[in-house]
């Protein structure tokens, strides 16, 4: 088991399929009255969100608790880091504390990886680096599809899954979600789509040698052919502040030409699923009535977010013990 989860792009099909496997265990323990288990009684996690977020560090806080770790959360405006303290003096004041898991969101891709390597004794996942990678995002959105492609059965691996299209709708240049489903759904053999204008999507990112020379990724600027035939369709939020400079005329004329509509799913993808991390800008890139609509899947998208994020809590916070995660969860989950 590796120290360490930073990216989807280091991980194998099979470590995949072990937080999946994992994550669909810890579903259940949601949805008991007492919601708690004690695999991580005695464990220190700290989550360190320098970067605004509702539902990802909600989820990782929730997580937590449910495993009975001791869980801390520091936020930007409340950290040191405001007064200036740079992140190698943060991360060498929270090992002094002995965490065994630092989640850490942060506004520079790469800052987990950093802070990974600074760290010896601690177990560093990344929440949503910059533009790089969110790899619980796409860890979340693989057990929502393998939930609803599966009928809900339990699953041991991805096959469910595979030989499917997804169509990845919108702000892909500046997207960490999209980056880390990319790298997901290519090492499943899917086909994928990147969709939307072409300063938002470039045509450089079908270069296979994006991808570290695997096929499989096309770039469509056209909303209609670009999700024509999709099973699934995740649709991205614009990403306003991380546009330094402009990348679409307005919202409205973006609107016009890529926000997703019942209407037109129901002519090129009927059966398509749809999928948006949140949060959402409604009526800009998705209308209310796919949102809260019947293919939409964004509401189990959350509730599985909680249980990969106890599944990873857990596989790395107990890591030092030398059992699989399989003779784990029978003693300490069910
Ligand atoms: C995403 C993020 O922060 O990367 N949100 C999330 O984690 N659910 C996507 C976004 O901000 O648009």
């Amino acid at each position: 088991m590796r120290q360490h989860l930073l990216t989807i792009e280091s991980l194998t099909r099979a470590e995949l399929e072990g937080y999946l496997l994992s994550a669909h265990n810890f579903v259940e323990v949601s949805t008991r009255d007492l919601k708690k288990v004690p695999a991580l009684r005695g464990k220190t996690v700290i989550n360190l969100f320098l970067e605004p977020s509702t539902r990802t560090r909600t989820s990782f806080e929730i997580a937590g608790k449910r495993l009975s770790a001791d869980v801390i959360n520091i936020s930007g405006a409340s950290s040191s880091v405001v007064k200036g303290e740079t992140l190698h003096d943060t991360a060498r004041t929270l090992e002094a504390m002995a965490p065994d898991v630092l989640v850490v969101r942060h506004a520079e891709s790469g800052a987990p990886v950093q802070l990974a390597r600074w760290l010896s004794r601690t177990s560093v996942v990344n929440a949503g680096d910059g533009m790089h990678e969110h790899p619980t995002q796409a860890l979340l959105d693989l057990l929502t599809l393998l939930d609803h492609f599966g009928g809900g059965a339990p699953h041991t691996d991805l096959a469910a899954l595979q030989n499917r299209t997804i169509a990845i709708v919108g702000d892909v240049r500046h997207s960490r979600v999209a980056r880390s489903n990319i790298w997901a759904h290519l090492r499943l053999g899917n086909r994928v789509r990147l969709v939307g204008p072409p300063t938002l999507v470039p045509a450089t990112l079908a270069d296979p040698a994006t991808w570290g020379g695997e096929h499989g990724v096309e770039v469509v600027h056209d909303l209609r052919s670009g999700i024509e035939g999709a099973d699934i369709v995740m649709c991205l939020r614009l990403q306003l502040e991380r546009q330094k400079e402009m990348f679409i005329p307005s919202a409205t004329e973006y609107s016009r030409e890529f926000c997703l509509s019942e209407a037109v799913l129901r002519q090129v993808a009927p059966s398509a699923v749809v999928l948006h991390p949140g949060p959402a800008n409604r009526g800009v890139e998705i209308s209310s009535e796919v949102l809260d609509g019947p293919r939409s899947l964004a509401r189990a998208q959350v509730t599985h977010g909680v249980a990969v994020r106890m599944a990873v809590l857990f596989a790395l916070g107990a890591s030092a013990r030398e059992e699989s995660i399989a003779e784990r969860i029978e003693r300490d989950v069910r």
